[in-house]
């Protein structure tokens, strides 16, 4: 099973990564999981100007080969102005409408306070019901009193991130890859151009 954790921090080092390099960890543990990270911060992500997602291409095609690829996903973000980044829009916005369909999704998100935890709820779940893909419960949240010298030091946070990845890898092991509802109403992809 191939799992991917990708983090839509723009930044160096990282909260966001460093919380999905442990969940990376964790689920390296079960056998027969090849687990890695897509730092979307390495990669040249073009904007989306519009097009099939087919017409991309480069760094742009690599980084949505790699999400299409995988079976499972863990979805990190730092809070920006109450929601995720921009960068992990961007990435949501280039990707096949059936690029996550009936895949579990683990949730990670992290802030300065936990003043924005609900911004999961609010924003990154309907993004995820938009790709027909299914968010596992229990999202993890850290604030900066979670990290000390560069390091997660929250034995709870760390606890949590473990239950979720653990979480997500059952439930890809144990949910075929169809079971993804219904499918929405086709809504052709027509620019003023084409039509
Ligand atoms: C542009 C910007 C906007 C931010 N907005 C919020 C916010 O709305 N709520 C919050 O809790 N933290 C906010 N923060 C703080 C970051 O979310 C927090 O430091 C996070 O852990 C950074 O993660 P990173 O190290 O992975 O980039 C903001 C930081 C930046 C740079």
């Amino acid at each position: 099973m191939d799992l991917l954790a990708i983090s839509g921090s723009p930044s160096t080092p990282s909260k966001t990564a460093l919380l999905l390099e442990v969940a990376v960890r964790r689920a390296a543990e079960h056998e027969g999981v090849d687990a890695g990270l897509l730092n979307l911060r390495d990669h040249d992500v073009v904007f989306s100007d519009g097009r099939d997602p087919g017409g991309y291409t480069g760094d742009t095609r690599t980084v949505i080969d790699r999400v299409v690829a995988a079976d499972a996903l863990i979805v990190g973000t730092p809070m920006y102005r109450g929601g995720y980044t921009g960068r992990l829009k961007n990435l949501f916005d280039v990707l096949p409408n059936d690029a996550l369909a009936g895949k579990p999704v683990g949730l990670v998100a992290s802030g300065g306070t936990d003043h924005h935890y609900l911004a999961i709820e609010h924003e990154l779940k309907p993004l995820v019901g938009f790709f027909r893909a299914w968010a596992a419960p229990g999202a993890v949240y850290a604030n900066n009193t979670h990290f000390e010298d560069g390091e997660l030091t929250d034995d709870g946070v760390r606890d949590r991130l473990a239950e979720l990845v653990d979480t997500v890898v059952t439930f890809a092991r144990r949910m075929p890859r169809g079971a993804a509802g219904a499918a929405g109403p086709e809504i052709p992809r027509r620019s003023l151009r084409e039509s």
